[in-house]
């Protein structure tokens, strides 16, 4: 399988990709990184790893329309099979997720469909809630709405803030992203309406 990875800044869920790629553990090729962002550290990764990076930069366009565009002709001229979000921090348009539809996945630090959208860590500490975790779903239309792949879970202590929960569930991040990438690249994710099972 060929994959691609989006993603806007720190890129260490891509490192996880990159490394089980390299490790053999993902059976698939990282055809590209595409990021909205020319300062992403995910880029200097990519040029670690010898994967080619496509910039496609937000602020360079008139307006929301000419920048999806843009995104969907380099998503189509990656040739990947499957894209996968990796702190990609933009929603995208409905264009693109028919576009790409079940070939999409994305990771989002909480439990779904508790905590969606930004700053989902720091919502889960202010909701007092006693475990959290981190969610792979396919992309559909809405935010961090579509059929969930796996997920995995980490304690909330006391005395955690949304920087020191982040960094645990940061963890189980890195190990949940390579699995669902690895299943999918073997064919292994039965899409059954909102469920998905695993075979
Ligand atoms: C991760 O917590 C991811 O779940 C969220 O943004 C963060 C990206 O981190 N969507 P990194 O860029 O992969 O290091």
């Amino acid at each position: 399988k060929r994959i691609a990875v989006l993603a806007s800044g720190r890129g260490s869920n891509f490192q996880a990709v990159i490394d089980g790629i390299a490790s053999g553990y993902i059976p698939a090729v990282c055809v590209g990184l595409i990021t909205d962002n020319p300062g992403a550290y995910a880029i200097e990764r990519a040029k670690r790893a010898g994967i080619p990076v496509t910039v496609v930069d937000f602020r360079s366009f008139a307006g929301k329309q000419a920048y999806e565009d843009a995104l969907l002709a380099a998503m189509q001229e990656s040739g990947a099979n499957l894209f996968v979000l990796a702190g990609y921090m933009r929603i995208l348009g409905a264009g693109i997720v028919h576009a790409f539809s079940g070939r999409m996945m994305n990771i989002h630090p909480a439990l779904l469909p508790a905590f969606s959208g930004l700053h989902a860590q720091r919502q889960a500490v202010e909701y007092g809630v006693k475990v959290s975790g981190c969610t792979v779903h396919l992309v559909d239309e809405g935010m961090d709405s579509g059929p969930i792949v796996l997920q995995r879970c980490v304690p909330v202590l006391e005395g955690d803030d949304e920087h020191t929960l982040a960094e645990r569930i940061l963890g189980e991040e890195h190990r949940a992203l390579p699995e669902a990438v690895r299943l999918f690249c073997e064919d292994r994710l039965l899409v059954d309406g909102r469920r998905v099972r695993i075979r």
